[in-house]
């Protein structure tokens, strides 16, 4: 450690620093208190051993000091008049121990700035992990999005996390429920414990149950020795049963089984064993017509919709696709720029049927082809990309505003878009009413209702008349 020794008796300040030195510290001293803090400004001490009475600023004062201003220094006092009521000030204020200047007291120096070092080092080596694995849980589960309905996802999530409670995660495919199920994991107090996930849909229902609930030896052809299911793998853990809705019926009941009464036998055992775990579940699949077609037990899925998480489809907040875009392109070492303007207009107009999923493949087709060029529309690929920056306003809308949490207005929506709409068409009405889809007769009704146009008043020159968009003719009287 970097040592201060201070002290305005110079001769004990320089015996104790060469003392310490011997002990394998880097030392330096200085005489008083003013001239530590002066050599404390100027450099970096891992310690600081201080002799108590001095001329003002004394001991205590310079401890007060070096507690407030390099908070992680370690303080070591030396007094010769050792009062049990300094000493405990001098805790009090942070000291990390004190010596009564008589006697050896230079080894128990030694011995106590040893045992300082060896905190310090545990302590930074026990930061350095907890950032490691902040670090990669936090990889593993970066959730991108700001859109409200996202946010009150998250919000969920964050607070069912703490508890042992089952959750549900639903949403389209490619929304990030898989993503959503590791969050909640890694932010539980069963981080440290096992994470252990199964498909449903991947298995056959005999193999499934095997892999779900272990077997005993001979349990079936095949069954040559016995082996634990990953109910039992994930004791102490979460174990993630994604496509839930895939279960068989049979399962559901075992399932069933292990949820209420944590509670359940191994393939061809009959001795019921008993696990800690913490189920979530996930489905893209609509739960509740299962439940009335018979295809999935009720009594699981009102056990498992305790606490649902939905999580929102991308076109409903296309808000999120710059930042995820720009979250996608950084991750492979591109940045958010490397999107022309026009690429990601086109993005944030596609509905995305396939979700972020869609989006993530969609970059990293486009970063291939664009290489080292920027990624523009051509680039993207997914049918409707390029024409979509001109498809007509008409069409059916690749996404819909979110409504936020305290509601919207209509009316304030509606005068809104029509003032958008006059802006980029500068002024001109027909051209406007294009951009929304409308008869110029009808924007300037609508213009009238907001206050944007006084009644009756005289129509424009005949710049584009005659040009609405076919179909809505019999709008025009
Ligand atoms: N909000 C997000 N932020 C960052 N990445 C995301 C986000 N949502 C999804 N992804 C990424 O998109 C991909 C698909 O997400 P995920 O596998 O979690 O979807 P899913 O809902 O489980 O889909 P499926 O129903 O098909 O299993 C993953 O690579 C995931 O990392
Ligand atoms: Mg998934």
């Amino acid at each position: 450690m970097r040592v201060l020794v201070v002290d305005d008796e110079v001769r004990n300040a320089e015996l104790t620093a060469l003392e310490l030195r011997d002990a394998g510290h880097e030392t330096e001293f200085v005489n008083g208190g003013a001239a530590a803090l002066r050599r404390l400004e100027a450099a970096g001490f891992d310690a600081v051993v201080t002799d108590l009475r001095m001329a003002p600023p004394d001991g205590l004062a310079l401890l007060a000091e070096v507690k407030r201003r390099w908070p992680a220094t370690t303080v070591v006092l030396m007094t010769a008049y050792a009062s049990l009521d300094t000493a405990r000030r001098a805790l009090k204020l942070g000291a990390y121990d004190y010596v009564d200047k008589e006697g050896e007291f230079r080894e128990e120096l030694g011995a106590i700035l040893g045992k300082a070092a060896r905190e310090r080092h545990l302590a930074s080596e026990n930061l350095r992990l907890a950032h490691t694995v902040d670090s990669l849980t936090r990889d593993l589960t970066t959730i991108v999005g700001a859109a409200p309905s996202m946010a009150r996802a998250l919000e969920l999530a964050g607070k069912v996390a703490a508890t042992d409670s089952t959750v549900l995660l639903r949403g389209e495919s490619g929304t990030g429920k898989d993503l959503f199920a590791r969050a909640i994991h890694f932010s539980s107090r069963r981080a440290g414990g096992p994470w252990v996930k199964v498909n449903c849909g991947a298995l056959p229902e005999a193999l499934l149950e095997s892999e779900l609930f272990g077997h005993e030896r001979g349990a079936f052809t095949g069954a040559v020795r016995q082996k634990p299911g990953r109910f039992e793998d994930a004791a102490k853990g979460t174990l993630f049963l994604d496509e839930i809705g895939e279960l068989p019926l049979l399962l559901q009941v075992k399932l069933l089984q292990v949820i209420e009464e944590k509670t359940f036998t191994r393939v061809g055992g009959n001795q019921p064993l008993t696990v800690d775990v913490r189920i979530l579940a996930a489905t893209n699949r609509d739960l509740e017509a299962m439940v009335r077609e018979r295809q999935f037990r009720d009594d699981l899925f009102f056990r498992l919709n305790v606490f649902p998480i939905t999580v929102p489809p991308l076109r409903e907040r296309p808000g999120d696709v710059r930042p995820l875009a720009g979250f996608f392109l950084r991750r492979h070492g591109a940045s958010e720029d490397k999107l022309t303007a026009r690429a990601l207009q086109a993005l944030e107009r596609h509905p995305f049927p396939g979700n972020v999923r869609e989006l993530e493949y969609a970059l990293e087709r486009a970063m291939i082809l664009a290489g080292s060029d920027p990624i523009d529309v051509e680039h993207l690929g997914f049918a409707g990309a390029s024409e979509g920056a001109t498809r007509g306003a008409t069409a059916a809308p690749g996404w819909v505003p979110e409504i936020p949490p305290e509601g919207l207005s209509l009316e304030v929506l509606e005068r809104e878009l029509i003032l958008q709409a006059l802006e980029r068409a500068r002024g001109n009405k027909s051209q406007a009413a294009r951009l929304l889809g409308l008869t110029r007769r009808t924007l300037y009704s609508r213009m009238e209702r907001h206050g944007l146009r006084k009644p009756g008043e005289g129509d424009e020159p005949a710049e584009g008349e005659g040009d609405a968009p076919a179909g809505a003719g019999e709008e025009r009287a």
